[in-house]
């Protein structure tokens, strides 16, 4: 969480620092601030809140001007959301921006307290700075060298040296820092698109090294000071795709743009009409010999696992374990030398599936990443990836990249059924057409908005809400369930539709809305049973179903119909009403919908 930026160059900088924290503030907006170098001196504003409300104090404490500087936009860990707390923190001496946790700040602050320096923000970065300036001997390479033999944690920092006018310094470890690549200017930023604008070409930094920025050269040594040579990454992503493109919010886009992000995914890894994973290290003979799959993520990603397990089991009939990473990492988790574990994320940085990751490959387990951010922590630090092309997922609440997620779970499972002799070619062949053919129907999903909106005015003054599935349904219910929450502050549960009279059923009363999922043909008598249960306490009920399905009209209060789809796939294509429900519902609840309360996109801390 939070996001840094840097710039070095002929341009004003506080446009640019500004600019480039509008396009990270899905990463924190607790508050926000710059530090810039105005003649010789370092000037810092920051503010609490938005980055709008950093504008506004610019204007009246006066904008800052000059060639160098670094910003932040925060997502509060330690201490309140506050002027003070907020960042750039500094010195006389130097002034830095910080993404990450410092664990030991304790033993650093009364370390520094003992030697006469005092505290004023509650922040585990004040003494990141305080530890610089201790150290601080003339050298800012010798300075950021012996701090970093002292701090333990997670960091990504931008660093300004008073007597260093015409340096930026950047350092990070498990937290992400990319360095930008200009024409006589060049950048820090946590993320591509906050330097997309200006250039596509950018250095990954390693774990512990230090990058020196001059307008026209880059320097990058490592820890002990020794040069490395980088290679120069060039970024795919194109400034529309991390642009609104004319939609209201960046949710509402990226839930319009899951028929191209899933084509997109799909149809690279289709040959001759069968699924090929396309990853080297993932033969059919490796693949054959896995005996459990474990996948591990977090929040929506853990979701499309959910899904993943589901499909995995029926169709290739190979036992999976789905874990929180959170909880996986902690665990003690038995692993066979014989599994493989799957790590899904979005970001490719979440601090707990990125612990995940390690702690697996620390067993000696094979790993397979399925991340949307090319280049990202876990994607470079898996056994093997698989990039889903969703493009850049801007909003809080992710929803196509679950989408691709999902889609490459049904891939995987199509592909290791058929190595494992559980299905046919002609069945492999039948179920990727299928999945081939899904981008066409949610494009015909997409155009059902208006019944989704009429719901949400429906649910809108609820305070409670139900979403009950048997299989996955249950499964896809757990995302339904987040999305509205996440975005309408809305409280809601999702119930396996079979446990719900074991206790649960008492807390539906007439005010309490339930959403049924029945996309499953073989449990659909079921859920009509689990349907009337809940009717007949009162409640009002959305049915989502598949166009065609028995009595549908008659069962629930309001309906919404999918595209007739195989049963297995139906996800795909009911998640979108989801998303929409939960969108709108925020939208008429006057939420802010892709920068929710308390929330950050990419939680790289634990
Ligand atoms: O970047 P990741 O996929 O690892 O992120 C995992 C979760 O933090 C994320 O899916 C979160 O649950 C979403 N905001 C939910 O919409």
């Amino acid at each position: 969480m939070c996001g840094i930026v840097g710039y070095i160059g002929n341009k004003d900088s506080s446009s640019v620092l500004v600019d480039g924290l509008r396009k990270l503030e899905y990463r924190g907006y607790d508050s926000a601030g710059v530090a810039i170098f105005e003649n010789g001196t370092i000037k810092t504003v920051k503010s609490k809140g938005r980055l709008d409300d950093m504008e506004q104090k610019m204007e009246q404490v006066g904008r800052p001007h000059g060639h160098c500087g670094i910003g932040h936009t925060r997502w509060a860990t330690h201490g309140e959301p506050s002027d003070i707390n907020s960042h750039p923190h500094g010195t006389e001496k130097l002034s830095i921006v910080h993404n990450g946790i410092i664990e030991n700040y304790l033993q650093l602050k009364e370390f520094l307290t003992a030697n006469g320096y005092t505290f004023v923000s509650q922040t585990d970065t004040e003494t990141v700075a305080k530890l610089l300036d201790y150290y601080y001997n003339g050298d800012p390479l010798e300075t950021i060298q012996a701090a970093l033999k002292e701090i333990k944690g997670s960091y990504a920092l931008g660093i300004l040296f008073k007597d260093f006018p015409d340096r930026l310094y950047a350092v990070r470890k498990d937290s992400p820092l990319i360095v930008g690549l200009g024409q006589g200017e060049n950048f820090i930023a946590s993320d591509i698109p906050a330097i997309l604008k200006y250039t596509r070409n950018y250095y990954l930094l390693e774990e512990n090294e230090i990058a020196c920025l001059q307008k026209d050269k880059v320097e990058i040594v490592s820890q002990d000071g020794k040069p490395v040579q980088k290679q120069v990454l060039t970024a795919t992503w194109d400034i529309e795709a991390a642009e609104k493109g004319g939609y209201d919010h960046f949710m509402l886009k990226e839930i319009h743009e899951q028929p191209k992000a899933v084509r997109d995914t799909v149809s690279p890894r289709v040959e001759d009409g069968l699924p090929d994973l396309k990853v080297e290290s993932l033969t059919d003979e490796v693949l054959g010999s896995f005996e459990k799959i474990h996948i591990v993520a977090c929040g929506t990603a853990m979701h499309a696992g959910m899904v993943g397990k589901y499909v995995l089991e029926k169709l290739a009939r190979i036992p999976v374990d789905v874990d929180i990473a959170s909880e996986f990492r902690y665990r003690n988790p038995i692993l066979g030398k014989n599994d493989l574990v799957v790590i899904i994320s979005q970001s490719g940085e979440t601090a707990d599936t990125l612990a995940a990751l390690r702690l697996a490959k620390k067993h000696g387990i094979h790993t397979l990443a399925i991340v949307n951010v090319v280049g990202s922590s876990i994607a470079r630090e898996a056994d093997s990836v698989i990039y889903t092309w969703a493009g850049p997922e801007i909003a809080v609440a992710s929803t196509k990249a679950y989408s691709v997620q999902m889609a490459v779970m049904y891939l995987l499972a199509f592909k290791l059924a058929l190595v494992k002799g559980e299905i046919t070619e002609n069945e492999a062949r039948f179920y990727t057409q299928k999945l081939m053919e899904i981008p066409t129907q949610l494009e015909n999903v997409l155009c059902h908005a208006d019944d989704c909106k009429q719901f949400a005015e429906q649910i809108k003054s609820s305070d409670d809400l139900f979403y009950i599935g048997r299989g996955l349904d249950y499964s896809l219910s757990l995302e339904g369930s987040l999305k509205l929450k996440e975005i309408s502050y809305i409280h809601s549960e999702a119930y396996a539709a079979g446990e719900l009279k074991h206790g649960t059923i008492s807390l539906i009363t007439e005010d309490v809305p339930v959403i049924a999922l029945a996309t499953q043909g073989a449990l659909y008598e079921k859920m009509i049973g689990n349907i009337k249960e809940v009717k007949a306490r009162g409640a009002k009920v959305l049915l989502v179903c598949q166009e065609g399905a028995e009595l549908a009209d008659q069962l629930a209060d309001y309906l919404l119909e999918i595209p007739a789809v195989e049963d297995i796939l139906a996800p795909m294509l009911a998640v979108v009403p989801l998303q929409m429900i939960a969108y709108y519902a925020s939208l008429l609840r006057g939420c802010d919908v892709d920068k929710p309360r308390n929330l950050a996109k990419s939680v790289t801390v634990e």
